[in-house]
């Protein structure tokens, strides 16, 4: 079995990657347990799937569970369903020794480590993320958030869970669209940081979507060790956390214009900046411009989508995104900082990046020009 340590101090943890991991889950999760009794939160998408094995998994060490599941979709990050979960948390006699274990994709990842964070302020979590997109980010650094009415992820904590067990057997229940979202992820991680791993994804990229176990864990792996290695450096955002936002800038923008509807899923936004924002790397002449196309031609090749034509339906002009960008928690005093990049496996932090700058690239882009 694989193990990614997360080294921050007292708050230190194991992320467990590997098959069979929900059908050992009671084993892995035993010596965390001051009761044999712990809360599942989860979905009723996964709920189907998954939540049989996991309770059985538990009461085979003697482990009593009851599970809260919620409904499925990214209107769950909700006040609503904070409090809900919350509340049901407290009927259930939670208390600050026990484990509540998320069971489930980013939402149900991100929602219940949040009421986890301010449950008789702060009881321990078990991520479970199902998803790839949940095993390779959003169940691994801590963050912790629901949605407001003012945007994305604008409540929240940093939280970190006491253990991650991503089951990669999961992954096989997921769509190719949602396999795929996830994999915008994966291909971040090489190109922000790690040029081999990106040459490798270009290479093994089809067979992970294929199914190939091995490749998989490989690329979940990979994908762990550098968001671990780069948390913990960072764990707050202070600095180099901000990394792990290359394309996000963009992708927030996006998503926002397409209403955070099934028009562009966030990993599919990830994809789609990653590649803007190595075009505008190029363009303020920090890259080739070899860089970008290489970037689109394996996004292309994965049958992601890599271009702001992708996006069904309209887009509003480089302005109108512009101002969206605006909005994005990575503004600070009104300036546009994006994650940069020297070439592929090489990203920075660049503040102040010109608006002119960004605005010839979505121009170009909206045009169907790059
Ligand atoms: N998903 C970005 C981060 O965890 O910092």
């Amino acid at each position: 079995m694989d193990s990614v340590h997360v080294a921050l101090g007292e708050r230190s943890y194991d992320v467990r990657i590997g098959q069979g991991l929900i059908d050992r889950a009671g084993e892995e999760i035993a010596s965390f347990l001051k009761r044999r009794r712990v809360a599942i939160l989860t979905d009723e998408t996964v709920a189907d799937i998954h939540l049989a094995a996991l309770t059985e998994s538990l009461s085979r060490q003697g482990i009593a569970s009851s599970a809260l599941v919620l409904p499925p979709g990214e209107a769950t990050k909700s006040w609503e369903m904070l409090s809900r979960s919350v509340e049901w948390l407290l009927e259930e006699r939670i208390e600050r020794r026990d484990v509540v274990i998320a069971l489930g994709g980013g939402v149900v990842g991100d929602l219940a480590g949040f009421a986890a964070a301010i449950l008789r302020r702060g009881v321990a979590y078990v991520q479970a993320p199902t998803s790839l997109l949940a095993q390779v980010d959003s169940s691994v650094g801590g963050k912790t958030a629901i949605n407001s009415r003012a945007g994305k992820n604008l409540v929240g904590a940093f939280h970190q869970p006491i253990l991650v067990l991503a089951d990669t057997d999961a992954l096989a229940t997921l769509t190719p669209r949602d396999f795929l979202a996830g994999y915008g992820e994966v291909v971040k991680y090489g190109l922000l940081g790690d040029a081999e791993f990106f040459e490798w994804l270009e290479d093994a990229g089809p067979r992970l979507l294929d199914g190939d176990v091995e490749a998989r864990i490989r690329a979940v792996r990979r994908s762990v060790e550098m968001k671990a290695e780069i948390v913990a450096r960072d764990e707050t955002e202070t600095g180099d956390r901000a990394l792990l936002n290359l394309g996000h800038t963009f992708c927030h923008a996006l998503e926002a214009a397409t209403g955070y509807s099934d028009r562009l899923l966030h990993g599919e936004g990830v994809a789609v900046g990653c590649a803007l924002a190595f075009e505008l790397s190029a363009r303020l002449g920090l890259c080739a411009q070899e860089e970008p196309s290489r970037v689109r031609a394996h996004l292309s090749t994965m049958g992601m989508k890599s271009d702001l034509s992708d996006i069904p339906g309209d887009l509003p002009g480089a302005d109108g995104l512009l101002d969206l960008m605006a909005q994005d928690k990575k503004v600070i005093d009104g300036r546009l900082r994006f994650i940069l990049t020297r070439g592929i496996g090489a990203a920075f932090v660049a503040e102040d990046v010109p608006r002119d700058a960004v605005r010839t690239v979505l121009s170009e882009a909206l045009a169907g020009r790059t």
